[in-house]
């Protein structure tokens, strides 16, 4: 008994080795079938329902779908509507996260914000009160988030906010800068009496490390960058790349903080639903509620999509799927191939 279990053992240590050693990448025709396969299977799910609690999303034409896949080297495959420009919204925390760890330290981070997964909505004031000792719980809810905005080192607040900025342009390596939607950002901005909430919370438990104000001001700039699913493949590209973006070839982040960065989007990446998401994709990823979602394969690709309608969790329906199934037809989920 004890060697049969040994043996299985060894044999999946071996499996698991394999896997991450020498798997070799998809050739570029697998790559393409891949993204248009997963376009043409999800384009016609109507399932869920643009963000509303963010007046103008519900402008956004509801069926645009896109899906990409970007390589550390830098080639990228796509289908459908790749180009058109959304607000990053939440899909900004990580990289914000990263900024954070590379002026000061994933210790940092840790200390001041956490990396501890709530199990509840991502707009929370519960959980800011429910994990005490927890600080603002993990930098990828809103709590966190604005807490990370207002922990980024500068002398003012248009200093900050550039920085901000220049970290996800670095990211994205977009050839035309990011810009803010100022659209989004007015409706946001007048409209964010929760997160108004939170600020004020975390100020008053002195996490919040900015006067709140300003925070909220940064943070809701933050989430009105307007991105293509194409920018987002590549700011995942980039952390497949051991944070050297593969177009421009600039390092945006330590290496060797990656692997906490992608930990805490493994964990608490899809919010509520981050159980659900690695049990059946197994990728570190990020969403946002203006409909993006970017996953990362660690050290190898990013796969990225596009599409504005959103379940309960605020996680885009067609996005999600999108991935997950790419994720499975390649095997790739970061503890083996996952089942589904
Ligand atoms: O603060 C908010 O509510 C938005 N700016 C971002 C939330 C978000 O994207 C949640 N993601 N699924």
């Amino acid at each position: 008994m004890k060697t049969s279990v040994a043996t299985v053992a060894v044999l999946a240590l071996a499996t698991l080795g394999f896997t991450s050693v020498q798997a070799a990448d998809p050739k570029p025709k697998e790559f393409q079938r891949l993204v248009d396969a997963a376009y043409a299977k999800f384009k016609n799910l109507q399932d869920g329902k643009n963000a509303d609690y963010i007046p103008i999303l519900t402008k956004t034409p509801s069926e645009l779908f896109g899906v990409v896949i970007a390589t550390r080297d830098g080639k990228i495959y796509t289908a459908g509507d790749v180009d058109y420009k959304f607000s990053i919204q939440s899909v900004s925390k990580p990289f914000t996260a990263a900024l954070v760890m590379t002026q000061q330290s994933p210790e940092v981070l840790d200390a001041k914000i956490g990396v501890e997964p709530t199990g509840l909505p991502f707009n929370s004031r519960l959980a800011i009160e429910t994990y005490k000792d927890k600080r603002s719980v993990n930098p990828l809810v809103n709590a966190g988030a604005i807490a990370a905005v207002s922990l980024v080192q500068a002398n003012s607040e248009a200093e900050r906010w550039n920085l901000i900025l220049q970290n996800i342009s670095d990211f994205a390596g977009s050839p035309v800068p990011l810009t803010v939607l100022e659209d989004v950002y007015d409706s946001e901005y007048t409209t964010a009496f929760g997160n108004r909430a939170i600020a004020n919370l975390l100020y008053n438990y002195e996490r919040l490390y900015s006067e709140p104000e300003e925070a909220m001001r940064v943070y809701t700039r933050q989430c009105s960058i307007g991105v293509s699913a194409r920018d987002l493949a590549i700011m995942g590209a980039t952390l497949a790349n051991q944070g050297v973006n593969p177009l421009t070839k600039k390092r945006v982040m330590r290496a060797e903080d990656v692997p906490e960065l992608l930990a805490i989007m493994a964990t608490a990446g899809f919010y509520d639903e981050s159980g659900e998401w690695m049990y059946t994709a197994g990728l570190p990823a990020k969403t946002g509620v203006g409909g993006g979602i970017v996953a990362v394969v660690p050290g190898r690709f990013a796969i990225a999509a596009f599409s504005p309608r959103l379940n309960e969790a605020g996680n885009s329906v067609r996005a999600l799927n999108a991935i997950r199934f790419i994720s499975g037809e390649l095997g790739v989920g970061v503890f083996g191939p996952n089942p589904m």
